[in-house]
């Protein structure tokens, strides 16, 4: 406890803040500080002082748990509990409205997260919609015509059976069939039959004074209310797709595991419209997964590893189309950085189907909870046209200039993605403790980096600063770039490191005079020197995965 002294000498008043301190069982006093000649500037320079100690205490403390000592070292030991920890404590994601104790089920993205964010969305359509001539995308409404919901059967069956555990009082979704045959996933206690209630998923508004409306569930329904609009005005010819984007709503019984099951949430879907039983004109990507089809789940098989194509040509997978989406699917991610031993195939059983599938396959990954479902590939048939043709009584067939006839296209996939998913296996996939450096490394793919470099001058002086100013200027025209002056210029490479910022660059005395500078790569620690005026062209080369970091300049060894 520190406490002001006045010392009076030669008539003098002199004020100190001391603090008292027990050393070795004695109480010793030790001086803090000299806090002036009159007792009013004491208690001034007393209390900014005591601030500015508390300040620093705090800041070393931070510095501490930004080294992340009680993190795990391991990316397979990192629980989704540390991850959403690590998330919140790095600006990734923070509980919805966390200063009023969070939102069950909601999440709000941070500086950091927004950004990994928005890159998923972006790496996702540029993908499946830009490096593509068969597909177009649109943006439609959250809150949706009811009559949308009650066509495409959500009103009448979309709900889970809601049940209490009787020991730990937690309510859990489940399917009607598992009614007195599960238990409990959290404590293995029986469900309560008697609590078992219908409970359904879409969240209810009203527009206007009266009228009754939905947040929609799935962007999907958009996609084919607006599927003849696309098809004339994109002059689209089968096979083509639609793709969309953006918030979907689920009254979820129970969210749970972070960001997993959420209750508002992104999803990245396609319909993708066939001439009915046409065959898949693409070549379909070479790629090898754990495959555990229907027929192996009834067996109590394990899931085989195998190539997609040898799936179809065996009959696991029944349609080309299929084997092709969900190879196209799994190579998105692989493409991106994700670890492919952590991802399987699995075929749906038939008393899993949705009310629209006649067949379904999802893409899942290896979370620290079991493997889940990542991305659902189903196949819809013409199920939604007919619906909204019933229902909208609006004609949605298409001529077809081959058979001269007018047809319903069959939807043969749907590639649905829930944005929050695949976040959290790019995190998942990228966390890592580097033992040397004693800090976290996450290892994502540069596109997927919130921020793509960091400016460092090496001392803060004006004229290293001035020039990494002109830098920054420029690079952020391009990209998410940051200028980072506080702390060693360890910390700061520990710093970006933990953040997945793939690429440092450093002003030094060198570059005053050669007008070049360093780039130092997150994942290898390698450096190269890069003149200035190529920085942007060589930066944009690394980060598109053009060019390896030994290409990219000169090595310093
Ligand atoms: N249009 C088809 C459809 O919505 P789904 O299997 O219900 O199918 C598709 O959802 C994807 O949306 C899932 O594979 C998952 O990635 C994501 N998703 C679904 N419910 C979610 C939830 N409650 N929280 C986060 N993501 C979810």
């Amino acid at each position: 406890m520190a406490f002001i002294v006045k010392k009076t000498i030669k008539n003098n008043d002199y004020y100190y803040l001391n603090e008292n301190k027990r050393i070795g069982g004695k109480v010793k006093t030790k001086t803090l500080a000299y806090l002036g000649k009159t007792k009013k500037e004491a208690e001034i320079k007393a209390k900014e002082f005591l601030k500015k100690m508390e300040t620093e205490k705090h800041k070393n403390k931070e510095e501490k748990i930004e080294k992340t000592a009680d993190l795990p070292k391991l990316s397979t030991e990192i629980s989704v509990e540390d991850m959403a920890t690590f998330c919140k404590r790095k600006g990734f994601v923070y509980p919805s409205a966390d200063i009023y104790g969070g939102f069950a089920g909601f999440w709000d993205f941070g500086h950091l997260g927004a950004e990994l964010k928005n890159n998923i969305k972006k790496e996702w359509w540029n993908y499946h919609v830009w490096q593509r001539r068969d597909i177009k995308g649109i943006d439609g409404s959250i809150i949706t015509h009811p009559l949308v919901w009650k066509a495409s059967g959500h009103i009448d069956s979309f709900s889970d059976i809601f049940v209490v555990c009787k020991k730990c009082k937690k309510p859990e979704k489940i399917d009607r069939k598992d009614l007195g045959k599960v238990k409990c996933p959290r404590c293995g206690g029986d469900f309560d039959e008697a609590s078992a209630k219908e409970f359904k998923l879409m969240f209810k508004t009203s527009v206007g004074e009266r009228d009754e409306a939905y947040l929609r569930p799935e962007t999907a329904q958009l996609i084919f209310t607006n599927f003849k609009f696309v098809y004339e005005n994109a002059r689209m010819k089968l096979p083509f797709g639609i793709a969309q984007v953006g918030k979907a709503f689920r009254n979820e019984i129970a969210p749970r595991d972070f960001l997993f099951r959420c209750r508002e949430f992104e999803q990245m879907e396609i319909e993708y419209f066939v001439l009915p039983d046409s065959n898949c004109i693409y070549g379909i990507p070479d790629v090898e997964i754990l495959v555990l089809s229907a027929e192996a789940q009834e067996k109590n098989e394990s899931p085989k590893k195998m190539k997609i194509t040898d799936a179809l040509k065996k009959k696991i997978i029944k349609k080309d189309w299929h084997a092709y989406w969900l190879a196209t699917e799994f190579s998105w991610f692989v493409n991106l950085g994700a670890n492919p031993d952590n991802f399987r195939i699995r075929q749906h059983r038939k008393d899993e189907l949705a009310h629209y599938s006649s067949d379904c396959w999802d893409l899942e990954y290896k979370f620290p909870f079991g493997w889940k479902e990542l991305e659902g590939i189903a196949d819809r048939s013409d199920y939604d046209l007919k619906q909204h043709e019933k229902f909208s009584k609006k004609d949605l067939t298409i001529f077809d200039e081959e058979s001269k006839k007018k047809i319903l296209p069959q939807v043969i996939c749907e590639p649905s993605l829930g944005v929050e998913r695949a976040f959290l296996v790019f995190m998942f996939d990228s966390y890592s403790y580097d033992k040397e450096r004693e800090n976290i490394v996450l290892r994502l793919n540069p596109k997927m980096a919130p921020i793509k470099a960091a400016i460092f001058p090496i001392i803060k002086k004006e004229e290293f600063e001035k020039l990494c100013s002109g830098i920054f200027d420029d690079l952020k025209k391009e990209w998410n770039v940051i200028y980072d002056e506080s702390g060693s210029i360890g910390r700061r490479y520990a710093r970006n490191d933990e953040i997945g910022t793939p690429y440092c660059i450093t002003v030094d005395e060198e570059s005053l005079k050669n007008k070049d500078v360093t780039i130092r790569d997150r994942d290898t620690k390698k450096q190269v020197r890069v003149k200035i005026s190529e920085l942007k062209d060589v930066l944009k080369k690394l980060i598109n995965q053009e060019i390896s970091l030994e290409k990219a300049g000169k090595l310093i060894k």
